[in-house]
Formats: C-alpha cells, structure tokens, sequence
C-alpha cells in the first residue's frame, strides 16, 4: 500500500494558546472523529489547520507546531486571521456550509471571499506538493477544499486523488444558486473518484454535473477529456469496537455511577451537537416544552440532558443560536423546574470521550433531529455503546444516517408533534423491543465500520487509477 496523504481543512488536533502555553484537544465534528480513528493505521501523514493563529514570521513557534504535530502523523497549513475570516469563516461557512445544508437564505456571495477561498486552496495545494512523494494516493476531504483536486491534477497529473465529501450534497435547484458552481464542479472532477454519504448526495452531484458542465455518465464514471472520474456513495461508519468497549471500561461506568446520583431513576433524554443552526436544537427543545405542558404526568420524570460544543462562534448565526437556546433553556427550567428537579441539564462545552461515552451509554433516549446532516456520526455512536441492548434512537430523516438505520424510530423534524409523539414511543417502548431493534443496527455497524468504509474508498480509488493507467 502506498502512502497516504490526508488532506482536510482541519486536522483531528486542534491546539489553543492560553498564557503563552499550548494545549492539545481532539477536534470536534465527524470528519476529524471518523478519520482520526483510522488514520494511524495507514503510512499516513495528514495536512491540514491546527486551529491556532500564528503571526506571520513567527518561525520559531510554527517550527515548535511542526514537530508536535509530527509526532500524531499530522502536518500544518498556518491559516492567516485574514484567511480564517474570508475563506473559513466567510465562504466556506458563509456560503457553502448553509448553501449546501438548504439553509439558502443564510448564504452569503462575495466575490472577495470566493477569491480569498481559491487562495487558501492554493496554499493547500502547495503544502501538498512540498510533502508529496511520487507513488502517495492523495485524499481530499470536504467542503473547505473543492478546488484543490484540480489543482492537484495540474501539478500531479499522474497521482490517485479520492476527493470526499462529509456534508450533503444539495438537489441541483439549490446548487445552481452558488455564483461559482462551474468552478467548483470542475475542481471536483479533479479527482479520480469522488465519494459521498448517500445515493441522494450523489444522485445531486451527477443532475448538477450534467446541467451544468453538459457531461453525462454510464454507472456513477464521467469521462471528463482524457481521463475517467468515477463517482459512488460510502455512507461513513464508526469505530464501533472503540465505542462499544468503552462503554464497558471503568472510567466509563465511574462516570455514570457520577451522573446516576445526580439523576436518580429518571427518564434521560440526550441531546448532543455541536452548536449549529443545521442541527435543529430549538425545535427539539420546543418539541421537549409541548411534551411537559400537554403531558404533566412526565414533569419531573424526565430529564433533557443537552450538550451543545461550541462551534464558528465568530458567525453572526451561531451567535444568534447561542441566545436563542439560552434563552429557550432557560424558559423551560423556569417554566418546570423545582428545588428536585431540572428538566433541561445544559452543557456549552467540549466532552472528554469518557464523558461522552457514559452520556450515550446512561440515556434511555437519544433525540437526533438534525434539519439537514451530511452523516451524524453521533446517531451510529449512541447505538454502539448499549452493549446491554437498552435505549432508544430517534432519528431525523433528513440525516445521512437514516438510510442505514431504519430500525431507529425515523421523524421529521420539523414537525414539533411528531418528535414530541416519538419521545413518547421511545419512552413507552419494550425492552424487548428496545434490544431487538438495536441488535439489527448494531449487526450492521459492526461490519460497516469505519476501518471498511475507509479501506473500501481507497480500494476504489486505486481502481479507478487502474483503469485510468490502462486507458492512456
Ligand atoms: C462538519 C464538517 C467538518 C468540520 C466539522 C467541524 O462535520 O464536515 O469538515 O471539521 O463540521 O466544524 P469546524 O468548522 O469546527 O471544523
């Protein structure tokens, strides 16, 4: 097997400066957790931002990052305040992050900010380049980096490059509104193969193709001049071994031993995002208040446990969420609550993975109504920790994962009754039920693991090189 480079906006470390001093933390989000719990296992190295700002002609302190970071198989690409603001923060989280979660009305086109974008994906492109050995197989991951297979293509016009995509890919009537759609569809195909979550994604990615660049395809390949650039779906998996055995680990069960004293026998609902407008999280809090208010008999039976990481808190919208769930949480506490009982349990913070593990492994219900997601990786997670088969999920139908896990109790999420009456399922349900239900999409996890989902990308991605190598 060759080398593999990874390639992704953020790297599976993010590192913060407080009073001079660095501190090393696991990036959240389902990119860095499903790709940072392979990686190692390849001859790897992954380029990408540590999160951390560093003055131009720091030197010394950019040579400091280097070597930590070359000891976990990562390399760093030092964005620029300027940079974070106009290409991160700006168009990738701006434009095509609400863009392509149908949350049109909050995308932003600036043209300054689509040049800083083509910018960034240039100095990605020569981070590459300086780390690139001849034979290595290339993976591009994400939003952030969609011009970066072309640019790759022209520098190495013989390397694999795989190109990934973690978020959706939106119905050609939204993608047509991006005044650079052209641009960003040619630097996808790029690539030699280009992989999505699901066959909706995909589906959405061939109709804009063809509607837009006029190339049209046999089985997911487009030939694209010279060259063959095949598409296809691999919905990701997780490490399921990782959860499942840490949730029967000691440091695990001390945590829930903790959390058991605070909650006694009550009902726990979780909740459990970072903190996004595509999540979803104030419908799921008024779903929760219409329950208590038309239910009573649930007051004080029930806590919502709610953990939302804080995530962009430099975008207007994420601000405005804050508040707005702040504000909500609080009406509900004041609205319910006792000197015994807190119906809503809020955490705006990052968990360590033993705290997280002992919140899905103590709720009896995990409420994950996303509005739009790429995956949810969360969802597959909760269901690999009830190794004792209680607990149910209740899954959105508008995330990647609900494809694959049928046997979850599936809702809309917009629709404030419909997830009030499914927390009432999942509440009433037979344990019986309960264990059935999650021995099918614990079976299914197993096998789709996040090890296969990897290993079966880049055996399609070399595939794909084979079949290039004998059309030339
Ligand atoms: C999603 C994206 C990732 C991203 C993560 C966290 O999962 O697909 O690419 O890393 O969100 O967002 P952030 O902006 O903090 O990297």
């Amino acid at each position: 097997m060759n080398r593999l480079l990874i390639v992704s906006n953020r790297l599976p470390i993010s590192i913060t400066k407080q009073k001079g001093e660095y501190s090393f933390q696991r990036s959240a989000g389902g990119l860095a957790t499903g790709v940072g719990s392979f990686y190692k296992s390849y001859e790897s190295l992954w380029i990408g931002w540590p999160g951390v700002n560093v003055r131009k002609n720091n030197q010394k302190e950019k040579d400091e990052i280097c070597e930590a970071l070359s000891a976990e198989q990562c390399h760093p690409v030092f964005l620029s305040p300027y940079d974070i603001r106009n290409y991160y923060d700006g168009f990738c989280n701006n434009t095509i992050w609400p863009l392509f979660h149908y949350f049109n009305h909050f995308a932003e086109y600036d043209k300054h900010h689509w040049n800083v974008y083509k910018k960034v994906n240039e100095s990605f492109c020569e981070a590459v380049l300086e780390v690139a050995r001849p034979d290595d197989t290339i993976w591009v991951h994400d939003y952030h980096l969609m011009l970066l297979p072309q640019m790759l293509r022209e520098e190495l016009p013989d390397a694999a490059i795989g190109f990934f995509l973690h978020i959706p890919f939106p119905s050609y009537e939204i993608f047509r509104l991006l005044p650079w759609r052209k641009e960003i569809l040619e630097g996808l195909l790029g690539s030699d193969l280009v992989g999505f979550h699901t066959y909706d994604y995909l589906r959405h990615f061939l109709s804009s193709i063809r509607r837009i660049l006029g190339y049209e395809h046999t089985l997911g390949d487009v030939t694209v001049g010279n060259r063959t650039v095949r598409v296809d779906m691999f919905p990701m998996g997780i490490d399921y071994q990782q959860f499942a055995e840490a949730a029967e680990s000691p440091a695990v069960q001390e945590e829930i031993q903790k959390a058991r004293e605070q909650y006694g026998d009550r009902t726990i609902v979780l909740s459990f995002d970072r903190l996004d407008y595509t999540k979803g999280i104030p419908l799921r809090l008024e779903a929760f208040d219409t329950l208590l208010e038309k239910k009573p008999e649930y007051q004080g039976n029930v806590s919502l446990i709610l953990v939302a990481v804080p995530s962009r808190t430099a975008i207007e919208q994420y601000q405005a969420l804050k508040q707005q769930i702040d504000e909500l949480v609080g009406r509900i506490n004041g609205k319910y609550g006792t000197t015994e009982w807190l119906p809503v349990r809020y955490f705006y913070n990052y968990l360590p993975f033993e705290v997280l593990v002992a919140n899905y492994k103590l709720a009896d219900v995990a409420l994950v109504t996303p509005l739009r997601d790429g995956m949810n990786l969360m969802a597959k997670e909760f269901v690999a920790t009830k190794t004792e088969g209680k607990g149910v999920l209740i899954l959105s139908e508008m995330a990647g994962a609900a494809p694959e896990l049928g046997e979850a109790v599936i809702v809309n999420p917009s629709d404030r009754d419909a997830v009030m009456d499914a927390i009432e399922t999942a509440m009433a349900m037979s344990e019986e039920e309960q264990s059935e239900r999650n021995r099918i999409m614990q079976k299914r996890l197993q096998r789709y693991d996040i090890t296969h989902w990897a290993a079966d990308f880049i055996n399609r991605l070399d595939d794909a090189r084979l079949l290039q190598e004998k059309r030339s």
